[in-house]
């Protein structure tokens, strides 16, 4: 009974949709394909209920230079925008704005055992990678877990490598609400949501990632994407035979910049053996320029107007910040802090 009075509460409520980006390099087609995409979407979906914000606490546990924090955060602002993020519709906002997500992390991580964020795997693949192994690079789950709890957020938008971090967040607000919620829903359990780009491949054929050094930027152009594109690692088959288009980077980037039917289409030409690589690379070149040849335009005009940038993060930083101090009001009655 009480454990269906919990769920109902919780799916009975509108459906609020969050999601944040590290800025910690350059934008890149997995962010896009992955996240950015369904994020603009979604705010046609849900108007008035979209959160987006630039991660720059997040991505202090891997930058350590003040002025590129700095730049790369601007940077990621405009390219939301440049993408069509639309501030009437969505929040946006920088993730320092709302300090309150810090406190909210410590009363989470009050109630979440160590060995939780021990089996992060994104925790162990960076210290792999030589990145240091700081508290910040540990509890980095629980500033995330805070991030979507405090907005009440239901609906997240990732791309398929932030999983176990949503489900991390379900498994602490049902820490939290277990200890202090005496029955009511202190915070709500969301649940991820996936793009077709919920895993982009990268130059490599890896997934796509600004620290495997694979990456096509959302806005390069000219002759840099040129030589990324015709770089792309493919399979050494003579032209002519056919290719596999399920085990091809080019063939798995064409489909998220082309249409069905075109799709469709290249596919019968790979398995025909009607197109060798290279042609299929400059198809995919002329697609990517095709389709972000608008926010490109976008960009370059907005660059020249970045008082208009900060006043959009700083308007979204308020609504948000509104939010965030119900929740973590509530909160701290519930545990007992005035
Ligand atoms: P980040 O900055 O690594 O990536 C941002 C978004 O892009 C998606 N993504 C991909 N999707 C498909 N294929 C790829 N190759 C690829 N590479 C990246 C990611 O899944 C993500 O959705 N921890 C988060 C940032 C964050 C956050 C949050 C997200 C902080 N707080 C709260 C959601 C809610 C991260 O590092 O994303």
């Amino acid at each position: 009974m009480e454990q269906e009075r919990k769920l109902s509460s919780q799916t009975t409520g509108k459906e609020r949709v969050l999601s944040g980006i590290q800025p910690s390099g350059e934008l890149h087609l997995g962010n896009y394909f992955g996240a950015i995409q369904q994020h603009l979407q979604l705010q046609h979906e849900y108007p008035g209920e979209c959160y987006f914000f630039i991660a720059n606490y997040h991505a202090m546990t891997t930058t350590r230079d003040r002025e590129l924090l700095h730049k790369r955060t601007l940077d990621a602002a405009l390219d939301y925008l440049a993408l069509g993020l639309d501030p009437e519709k969505a929040t946006f906002f920088r993730q320092s704005d709302v300090p309150e997500v810090c406190e909210l992390a410590w009363f989470l991580a009050t109630v979440t055992p160590v060995s939780l964020l021990e089996k992060g795997v994104s925790y162990k693949e960076k210290v792999q990678r030589g990145i240091p192994a700081s508290a910040g690079l540990l509890t980095y789950p629980l500033l995330m877990a805070a991030d979507i709890l405090i907005y009440q957020a239901t609906l997240v938008p990732v791309g398929e490598d932030q999983v176990q971090h949503i489900e991390f967040t379900r498994d602490m607000a049902g820490f939290f609400n277990n200890a202090y919620g005496k029955g009511e829903t202190l915070l709500r359990l969301p649940v991820a949501r996936f793009s077709p780009g919920k895993k982009v491949p990268g130059l490599d054929g890896q997934k796509m990632s600004k620290s495997y050094g694979n990456t096509i930027g959302i806005f390069e152009e000219g002759k840099p994407l040129q030589k990324k594109v015709m770089g792309i690692k493919t399979a050494s088959i003579p032209l002519g035979e056919p290719l596999d288009p399920d085990n091809d980077t080019v063939f798995a980037l064409y489909r998220l910049v082309a249409s069905p039917e075109e799709t469709a289409e290249m596919r019968e030409r790979y398995l025909e053996g009607a197109i060798g690589f290279g042609q299929a690379k400059k198809e995919l070149l002329a697609k990517l320029d095709e389709h972000f040849a608008e926010a490109r335009e976008r960009r370059r005009k907005l660059a020249e107007n970045l008082d208009r940038v900060e006043e959009i993060l700083v308007e979204g930083a308020k609504r948000a910040r509104k939010l965030a101090r119900e929740t973590l009001e509530r909160c701290r009655d519930a545990v007992g802090i005035p």
